[in-house]
């Protein structure tokens, strides 16, 4: 059957990592999406860097909205960040269009998410972001397909490496804040602006969107009560660590009495605990449903093989032709009818 045709914007770390599996793994794909996964075209700051992978026999475009419209590209593939700017510009160009989108881009989901789910909707087509949240690990896809059965009682987690690879690394090396952070920075590991992770904004950006769709809310990332990990000193961690503790930026979203309760703020876990134990640069999600009871997700929030998993696990869904919607369990539009961020659902 026809090929799926995917334009994609920026070609930084996950862009290459999915040209890669498409080059790499096209039988496979086409295998289990029932048709080619073909990219037509790209979009990058730099058409001549060298990436490691070959883009001459793709078209080129030096704006994204332009590839976002073009008449070859089925799905809109959004890697370039930022949350506003080019990336909104273009993602709502292809939604206009008539396009699916598949986007990693937390801060601009967790700022125009559900005003770009619900265009995308209106028009018949999705904007899926498995990667958004936890790089790798398929959180979405277990909240939305395998707990559809739940209601789903509480979502915790570590969703910001960066932060957790700086905790983790002052505990086992007794150096301060300070020289950690720096170190962070030298091995690559900070957003552009650090402020977003240390400041545990874009853990809470993800905490939002997993919020949204656990409990079937709109996205609310203004109420999301968030504290960074900037004031954390190495005697904090050492207290901690006396009285059997470790300090974690942790995420928990739960429905209260009062509404959607949402929290992105440095805590103490057990040190013997499945959250105490977690390695620096990884991720762990907890989901609890009542059916299901606790369940317990590990792996790589960021890095190009792990990112790169995640987006092209949207494409294959695309390309199988299942359109389920992602915020919120059933569709956004009976989100949108059903109100506000405080209901219980
Ligand atoms: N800065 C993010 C992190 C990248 O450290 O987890 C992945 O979203």
């Amino acid at each position: 059957s026809d090929p799926l045709r995917l334009g994609i914007a920026g070609l930084g770390t996950v862009g290459v990592g999915v040209l890669k599996i498409l080059r790499d793994q096209a039988d496979l794909i086409a295998a289990r999406a029932g048709r080619p996964l073909v990219a037509t075209a790209v979009s990058a700051r730099s058409r001549d860097k060298d990436r490691g992978v070959d883009i001459s026999g793709l078209a080129w475009e030096d704006d994204p909205v332009t590839l976002a419209t073009r008449d070859d590209v089925d799905v809109f593939v959004e890697l370039m960040g930022g949350s506003d700017g080019p990336a909104k510009a273009a993602t709502e160009a292809a939604i206009a269009a008539g396009k699916d989108v598949v986007t990693a881009n937390k801060a601009m989901l967790a700022h125009h998410g559900q005003a770009l789910a619900e265009a995308a909707e209106a028009a018949g087509h999705v904007i899926r972001f498995e990667a958004a949240v936890a790089g790798g690990i398929p959180v979405i896809k277990a909240l939305t397909e395998g707990l559809s059965a739940n209601r789903v009682l509480r979502v915790m987690g570590v969703m910001n490496g960066t932060c957790n690879y700086i905790l983790t690394r002052m505990q086992s090396s007794g150096l301060p804040y300070q020289t950690v952070f720096e170190e962070a920075d030298k091995l690559g590991f900070l957003e552009a602006d650090p402020e977003l992770d240390v400041g545990g904004i874009d853990a809470g950006h993800k905490l939002s969107l997993l919020a949204s769709i656990a409990f079937g809310t709109r996205v609310d990332f203004a109420a999301v009560q968030l504290e960074g990990i900037g004031n954390i000193t190495i005697e904090d961690i050492e207290q901690a660590a006396d009285m059997g503790y470790r300090i974690k930026l942790l995420g928990v979203a739960q429905m209260t009495g009062r509404g959607l309760e949402q929290r992105m703020q440095p805590c103490l876990v057990p040190d013997s605990s499945p959250l105490g134990q977690l390695e620096g640069g990884t991720n762990m999600v907890v989901l609890e449903g009542d059916a299901v009871g606790q369940i317990v997700l590990r792996g790589a929030g960021a890095g190009e093989g792990p990112t790169a998993s995640a987006v092209m696990a949207d494409v294959i869904d695309i390309a199988r032709g299942i359109r389920l919607s992602t915020f919120g369990q059933p569709a956004a539009g009976l989100l949108a009818a059903r109100g506000a961020s405080s209901a219980v659902p």
